[in-house]
C-alpha cells in the first residue's frame, strides 16, 4: 500500500524550504536596500523578530557584551522592525561621539516619547533641532550652571546630613537599614527641592509616585518594534504611559498655578528655584517647562544615588581601599570638622574611588540611544540613516584590551593618570561625550564624591568619638556635630 504520510512530508519539507529561500532572498534584499553596501556583523536572527531572543535573558548590557565578544565592537541588530548598532568599543565610541557627532547626536522618536514626552518637547529625547539647541543652552547656562549649583550647596548638606542621621540612628538600634532606598529617596527629595522647594509637600509624594510608575512602567515599549501591534496596545504599556503623563502633568498644571499666584504676591520673597528660573523666561510653553522639569527629575536623581550605593558596596567589599580612603580623609580633612564640598579637590585617592566606581558600574549602562541623521561610514561599515546606535558604556569600561585587570575594583589605577571621565578619554564614558555629553556631570560628580567622603569620614569618626557611650550621648554628639552651620565655600570644579 501507497505510503499516506510519505506525500504531505515531502510537500511540507518543500513547503519549509520555500520559505527559508524567501526569507534569505527578503534579508539579501533588506541588506542591499537599507545600506547599499557592507553592514556590521551580528549574531543570527529569526524570522519577524530579528535579534530580540538574544536579549530575552539576563541585563541587556550583559547579553550585548557577550554578542561583542564574539562578533567585534560594532554589532548590528534587528529588533523587530528597527535597526541597531551597538557599539563596543573606545575607538568606534570617538568615531561616533567625536569625528562623526554631527550625524549621530539626534535621538530616536518613540511610543514613550511621544506620550510622556509629547514628541520629544524635552532635552533628552529631542531631536538634534532648534529646541534643542535652546534647552541645551538653558540647562548648561542657566539651570546647571556652577554658579546655580553653588547656590543648592546648603540644600546638598542638609540632605546628606539627614542620611546619615538616619543611617547611624538606625544602626545604633541595630536596626536593618534599606541603604539604596535611603539614598534614592534623598536625592529624589534633593531634585524636587532645588525644582520647586516641595520637601514634605503632600504633592512632593505624589510626584514621586509618578516618578516610580515610570520609570516601572520602561522606556522600551514592545509595540514599538513591531508597528503592526501598535494600535493593540498587547502589553498594556502605551495605556499607563498615556495615564502617567496626564497625572504628571496635571500635578504640573496646579504646581505652576500656585507659584504664579504667589510670584504675583510682592511679599513673596523666597529663593529662587528651577521652575522661577524656567518661569521667567519666554522661551519655552508650558507644556516644555513641565518636561524640562520632568528631564531633570529623571535624569538626575537615581544616576547619583545609584553610583552612591556602587561606591559603598565596592567600599564594604574591600577592606583595604577603604582603610585607605579613611586615611586621607583623616589626613586632609581630620577629626575634627567634617567634610565639605571645597575639599574634594584636595581628596586624590577619594577623586580616584569614583572614576573606578563609576568605570566598572556605569548606571546609564546603555547611555541613551543616538541615531543616525544620514547615512554614513563606522569602522568601515555602511551605517543607514535612521539608525539607532545604543553605547554599551559598561563594556567599554571593562574591555581588557584597554584595562589591565579590568574586573578588579582599583583605584589606584587612576592615581598618576590622566584619564578622567568628563568624555575626553573614549576608554571610560560614564557620562558619554560630544554634544550629547551629560550636561549634569559636574553636579553628579560632586554628590556622588560629597557622599561617599562624608559618610567614610564621619562614620570612622563616629565610632571613634562614640566608643563606649551611652545611645543618648552618641545621640547628642551626632546631633550637634552636624548641625554646625558650613564655612562659606563655594562648589570646585570637580
Ligand atoms: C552620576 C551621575 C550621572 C550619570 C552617570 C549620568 C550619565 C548620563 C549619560 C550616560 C547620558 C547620555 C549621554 C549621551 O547621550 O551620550 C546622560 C544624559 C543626560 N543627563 Fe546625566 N548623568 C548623571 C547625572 C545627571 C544629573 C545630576 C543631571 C541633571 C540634574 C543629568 C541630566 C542629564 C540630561 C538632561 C541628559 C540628556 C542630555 C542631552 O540629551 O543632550 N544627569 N547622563
Amino acid at each position: 500500500m501507497e505510503d499516506i504520510t510519505a506525500v504531505p512530508t515531502s510537500w511540507s519539507v518543500q513547503f519549509v524550504a520555500a520559505l527559508v529561500f524567501l526569507y534569505v532572498l527578503l534579508k539579501v534584499f533588506k541588506r542591499v536596500r537599507y545600506t547599499g553596501g557592507k553592514r556590521p556583523p551580528g549574531p543570527p536572527s529569526l524570522p519577524l523578530i530579528g535579534h530580540f531572543h538574544h536579549l530575552l535573558f539576563g541585563l541587556p548590557h550583559h547579553s550585548l557584551a557577550k554578542i561583542a565578544e564574539k562578533y567585534g565592537p560594532i554589532v548590528w541588530l534587528e529588533l523587530g522592525a528597527l535597526n541597531v548598532v551597538v557599539v563596543t568599543s573606545s575607538d568606534v565610541a570617538r568615531e561616533v561621539l567625536k569625528t562623526q557627532d554631527h550625524i549621530f547626536a539626534s535621538r530616536p522618536p518613540g511610543i514613550m516619547v511621544d506620550m510622556v514626552f509629547k514628541k520629544a518637547q524635552d532635552l533628552i529625547w529631542s531631536p538634534f533641532n532648534d529646541h534643542y539647541r535652546l534647552a541645551r543652552k538653558m540647562f548648561t547656562t542657566e539651570l546647571l550652571s556652577q554658579k546655580r549649583m553653588d547656590s543648592f550647596q546648603d540644600l546638598r548638606r542638609q540632605m546628606t546630613f539627614r542620611t546619615l542621621r538616619t543611617a547611624f540612628e538606625e544602626g545604633h538600634t541595630n536596626r536593618y537599614i534599606n541603604f539604596p532606598d535611603l539614598v534614592e529617596n534623598q536625592f529624589l527629595s534633593l531634585t524636587t527641592q532645588m525644582l520647586f522647594r516641595m520637601d514634605g509637600h503632600a504633592q512632593n509624594n505624589v510626584l514621586l509616585e509618578i516618578i516610580h510608575d515610570l520609570v516601572s512602567t520602561g522606556w522600551f515599549v514592545i509595540e514599538e518594534f513591531f508597528p503592526l501591534l501598535k494600535p493593540l496596545d498587547l502589553s498594556g504599556q502605551g495605556r499607563r504611559l498615556k495615564n502617567i503623563g496626564e497625572r504628571y502633568f496635571e500635578l504640573m498644571d496646579s504646581i505652576i498655578d500656585n507659584r504664579l499666584k504667589e510670584n504675583s504676591n510682592s511679599k513673596s520673597n523666597t529663593e529662587e528655584d528651577l521652575l522661577d528660573v524656567l518661569l521667567a523666561t519666554s522661551t519655552f510653553s508650558r507644556v516644555q517647562v513641565k518636561l524640562l522639569l520632568l528631564d531633570i527629575i529623571l535624569a538626575g536623581a537615581e544616576t547619583s544615588s545609584d553610583t552612591i550605593v556602587w561606591g559603598i558596596s565596592q567600599l564594604l567589599r574591600h577592606p583595604n581601599i577603604l582603610e585607605r580612603l579613611q586615611s586621607e580623609l583623616d589626613d586632609v580633612i581630620g577629626t575634627e570638622r567634617l567634610v565639605e564640598e571645597a575639599d574634594l579637590n584636595n581628596l586624590e585617592y577619594l577623586q580616584a574611588v569614583v572614576k573606578e566606581t563609576l568605570r566598572l558600574h556605569p548606571v546609564v549602562a546603555l547611555g541613551v540611544p543616538h541615531y543616525s541623521t544620514e547615512a554614513t561610514k563606522v569602522a568601515g561599515y555602511d551605517i543607514p540613516a535612521n539608525t539607532r546606535v545604543m553605547l554599551n558604556l559598561y563594556a567599554i569600561g571593562r574591555d581588557p584590551k584597554v584595562w589591565e585587570n579590568p574586573l578588579k575594583f582599583d583605584p589606584s589605577r587612576f592615581l598618576n593618570s590622566p584619564v578622567d571621565v568628563r568624555g575626553h578619554h573614549y576608554e571610560i564614558l560614564p557620562f558619554g561625550a560630544g554634544r550629547r555629553k551629560c550636561p549634569g556631570m559636574n553636579l553628579g560628580l560632586v554628590s556622588v564624591a560629597y557622599n561617599l567622603a562624608q559618610l567614610v569620614h564621619a562614620s570612622a569618626h563616629r565610632r571613634r568619638r562614640t566608643h563606649g557611650r551611652k545611645p543618648s550621648e552618641v545621640r547628642a554628639l551626632l546631633l550637634t556635630s552636624l548641625a554646625k552651620p558650613p564655612p562659606e565655600v563655594s562648589a570646585p570644579e570637580a
